[in-house]
C-alpha cells in the first residue's frame, strides 16, 4: 500500500482534504513539505483514529485536555500536547508540542485504523492558497504530484479544525476553526483565550497574516461602499453571506454563501466559493464579513487573511 511505502496521498476529512504520509517516517514527512512547497518552520497535525492512538503520541494528556478530547473527538478540533520523542522533529518543526486530531470522516477513520502508524497531514493545497474541500480541488492543483487521491465527497464542515493548546493550564485557541469557541467554552466550563497573533514568527502558520489567499485581489468590508470606491474596476466578483446584492455596477459574478443565513452552510461553501470566484478572471473580489459569533468568527478569520493580500493591490 502506498502509505506503507512512505508515499504521500490525499485523504478526505470533515474539515478539509489533507496531504497524508506516515508521521513516523522522516522521508514521508519531508515529501509532504516538498509537495506543498511548505516551509519547514510550519509544523504538521498528526491524525489518529482513537484516544489510545493519541496516548501513543503524547507524553502527558492532562485531565482537562482528555475530557475535552472525549467530548469532541472525532471532530473538528486539534489539541497541542507535549510530544513523545519518537515523533520526528520535522513533524513539529522542533517545537515541544505535537498537534493531534481524530478526523470525523468514515473513510479516513477506517484507513487510520487499518494502519500501524499515524498520519501527518496538512491541508492539501499549495502553501498559502485556499484549502481544498473536494477531491477535485486537490486534483486541480496537486493532481500531477500525487499517486492517489481518496475521494470522500465534499467536506461536511468545510473549514479547518480549531487548534487548542493549554499553556500554563489555560485553554488557548491558536486557530479558530470548525468547532466554535462558544461550544468549547461550554464543554470546558472556562473562558478560552485567543493566542496573540504573531505574524512574523508564528507559533502556527494559521496565524500568518496572508494565508488562504485567492490569486485575484480581494477586499473585505461593506460591499456597497467598496463597489463605490472601486468603480474603476470592470470585472468585480461579490462574495456575500445571504444578500444577493443585485443591481450593483460592474459586478459580473456573485456567490451567496447561504441564502438562509445559515453559518454551517456558509462554512461548507466558503473555500469552494473563493476558488470559483478566483477562476473567473476578475479584477477584484469583494467579500463581506459575517456576524462575529459562532462559525462566523472562523469564517471571518479566513476572509481577513485572504484579503490581507490587498495591501499589494495592483493599479489597473
Ligand atoms: O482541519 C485540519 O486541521 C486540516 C485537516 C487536514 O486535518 N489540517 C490542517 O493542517 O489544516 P494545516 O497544516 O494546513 O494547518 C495546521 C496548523 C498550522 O497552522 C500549523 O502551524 C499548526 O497547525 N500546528 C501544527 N503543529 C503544531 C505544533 N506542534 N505547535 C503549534 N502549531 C502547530
Ligand atoms: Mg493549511
Amino acid at each position: 500500500m502506498l502509505l506503507e511505502q512512505a508515499k504521500v496521498v490525499a485523504i478526505p476529512t470533515e474539515t478539509v482534504y489533507g496531504l497524508a504520509g506516515n508521521a513516523l517516517d522522516k522521508a514521508a514527512v519531508a515529501q509532504i513539505f516538498h509537495i506543498k512547497n511548505r516551509p519547514f518552520f510550519d509544523p504538521l497535525i498528526v491524525h489518529t483514529h482513537s484516544l489510545a492512538g493519541i496516548d501513543e503520541l503524547v507524553q502527558e494528556f492532562p485531565v482537562a485536555a482528555r475530557r475535552l478530547a472525549e467530548q469532541t473527538m472525532p471532530g473538528a478540533v486539534t489539541l497541542l500536547l507535549p510530544k513523545r520523542s519518537h515523533i520526528p522533529d520535522l513533524v513539529t518543526s522542533g517545537l515541544p508540542n505535537v498537534a493531534v486530531r481524530i478526523p470525523n470522516h468514515p473513510l479516513t477513520l477506517a484507513l487510520l485504523s487499518s494502519l500501524s502508524f499515524p498520519l501527518a497531514a496538512p491541508s492539501a493545497n499549495p502553501f498559502g492558497y485556499i484549502s481544498p474541500t473536494t477531491a477535485q480541488h486537490v486534483a486541480d492543483q496537486l493532481g500531477d504530484r500525487l499517486p492517489y487521491i481518496l475521494d470522500g465527497g465534499a467536506c461536511s464542515i468545510g473549514i479547518e479544525s480549531t487548534i487548542v493548546g493549554f499553556p500554563n493550564q489555560q485553554a488557548t485557541i491558536y486557530r479558530m476553526g470548525g468547532m466554535t469557541i462558544e461550544l468549547l467554552e461550554d464543554l470546558l466550563q472556562q473562558k478560552i483565550v485567543l493566542a496573540p497573533q504573531q505574524s512574523n514568527s508564528p507559533q502556527t502558520a494559521g496565524q500568518l497574516d496572508q494565508h488562504y489567499s485567492p490569486t485575484a485581489p480581494m477586499l473585505l468590508g461593506n460591499i456597497e461602499q467598496l463597489i463605490n470606491t472601486h468603480s474603476d474596476r470592470q470585472r468585480i466578483g461579490v462574495l456575500s453571506f445571504q444578500n444577493p446584492y443585485l443591481h450593483l455596477p460592474n459586478v459580473v459574478e456573485r456567490f451567496i454563501l447561504s441564502p438562509d443565513g445559515d453559518m454551517i452552510i456558509a462554512a461548507q461553501h466558503l473555500f469552494a466559493a473563493m476558488r470559483y470566484l478566483d477562476a473567473q478572471h476578475l479584477d477584484l473580489i469583494i467579500a463581506e464579513p459575517l456576524p462575529e459569533i459562532g462559525l462566523g468568527r472562523a469564517i471571518n478569520d479566513r476572509l481577513r487573511r485572504a484579503a490581507a493580500k490587498a495591501t499589494h493591490f495592483p493599479p489597473l
